[in-house]
C-alpha cells in the first residue's frame, strides 16, 4: 500500500492552501474524520490536509502518547478550519520537531511559548484557543503547512533522526 502522507519534494507542500468556504458538509467531515484516523496511525501529533494531498486549511492535532514524542505530554485533540494566530507571546522556546511530510529528520526551531489562535469548526462557527508550549508549538508548525512553509525553513539546523 503506498503512503498517504504526502512527502517532499511533493509541491502542494509548497502551496498556499485554500480557504474553506463549505461548512457542515459530509465532504468536509469526513476529510476531518480521515485526517485523525491517519494521524493516529502514524503516530502525528498534528496534521494538516496538504499532508494528505488536500489544499485546503484544515488541520487537526492532539494524541496521548506518541512513539515520534515520547517525551511529550498529552494534547487534547482538536480540529481548526482556516486558522490564524492573532497572538503570540514574546517568550520563544527552542524545541526539536519533526514532520511526517519530512521523514527521518529533525531540527531545532525557535517558536512562541504560547499563542492565541482564531479558527472555525466544522459548522463554521469561530472559535478562539489559546495554548502553551507543546500544543503551540504543534499549531505553529500546521498552520506553516497551510501556507507552504516546512519547519526545516525555520530550524537552526536540521539532522537525520532514527524517528519519523
Ligand atoms: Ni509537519
Amino acid at each position: 500500500m503506498t503512503d498517504v502522507i504526502v512527502k517532499l519534494p511533493e509541491p502542494i507542500l509548497r502551496m498556499q492552501a485554500a480557504t474553506v468556504s463549505n461548512f457542515g458538509t459530509a465532504e468536509l467531515k469526513q476529510i476531518v474524520a480521515d485526517m485523525f484516523q491517519i494521524m493516529q496511525e502514524k503516530q502525528g501529533v498534528g496534521l494538516a490536509a496538504p499532508q494528505i494531498g488536500i489544499s485546503q486549511r484544515i488541520f487537526v492535532y492532539g494524541f496521548d502518547s506518541s512513539a515520534r514524542y515520547p517525551n511529550a505530554a498529552a494534547v487534547p485533540k482538536g480540529v481548526a478550519i482556516n486558522p490564524e494566530i492573532i497572538w503570540g507571546s514574546e517568550e520563544q522556546i527552542d524545541r526539536e520537531e519533526g514532520c511526517l511530510s519530512v521523514p527521518f529528520k529533525r531540527g531545532i526551531v525557535t517558536r512562541a511559548k504560547s499563542i492565541t489562535f482564531k479558527y472555525q469548526d466544522l459548522e463554521g462557527k469561530v472559535l478562539e484557543k489559546t495554548l502553551h508550549d507543546f500544543a503551540a508549538r504543534i499549531v505553529q508548525h500546521e498552520i506553516d503547512h497551510l501556507n507552504g512553509i516546512l519547519y526545516i525553513d525555520l530550524a537552526k539546523e536540521v539532522h537525520d533522526s532514527q524517528l519519523i
